[in-house]
């Protein structure tokens, strides 16, 4: 019986928005019921948990993923970044000022996990085109159509000069 106990659980260490964070968690726990249940950062959104929509758009080391179809121990020893951890020392990430000067967000909704994706895209590629942009975010559905708004906005970011940053 213990045996079978300490199978369904796992002695997790990772690192979220920049601090370690150590614990014991189900192996079923998915990283959006982590991060939005467990750590209390509900800015990472539940949408269809089908890896359809992107509203659940995090990092993990650099690479956007769904956290809806990932499971939170496969983020072991790997750092994660959520919407929460974007703005550093108060002061908002470029994909997000982008965000608010274009209008890339009407209800807002989609809006952290299409900022994600974004960041992801501007870490592999600094300087995209906007048909690269429309397909690396053909999995971030907005339901209120701001896409015009939202590939302005990471346009606007990645040429910024701020590239560094990426
Ligand atoms: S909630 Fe994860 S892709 Fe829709
Ligand atoms: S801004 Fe409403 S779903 Fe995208």
């Amino acid at each position: 019986m213990e045996t079978l106990k300490t199978l369904q659980t796992f002695d997790l260490s990772l690192t979220i928005n920049g601090k370690a964070w150590t614990g014991r968690i189900p192996v079923e726990e998915t990283l959006l019921e982590f991060l939005r249940g467990r750590l209390g950062l509900t800015g990472t959104k539940r949408g269809c948990e089908s890896e359809v929509c992107g509203a659940c758009t995090v990092l993990v080391d650099q690479m956007a993923i769904s956290s809806c179809n990932y499971l939170a121990f496969e983020a072991h020893e790997k750092s994660v970044l959520t919407i929460e951890g974007l703005a550093v020392d108060g002061r908002l990430d470029p994909i997000q000022e982008g965000f608010i000067q274009n209008s890339g967000f009407q209800c807002g909704y989609c809006t952290p996990g299409q900022i994600m994706a974004a960041k992801g895209l501007l870490f592999e590629n600094p300087s995209p085109t906007r048909q690269e942009i429309a397909s690396w975010l053909a999995g971030n559905i907005c339901r209120c159509g701001a896409y015009p708004g939202i590939a302005a906005s990471i346009l606007e970011a990645s040429r910024q000069g701020e590239k560094e940053k990426f």
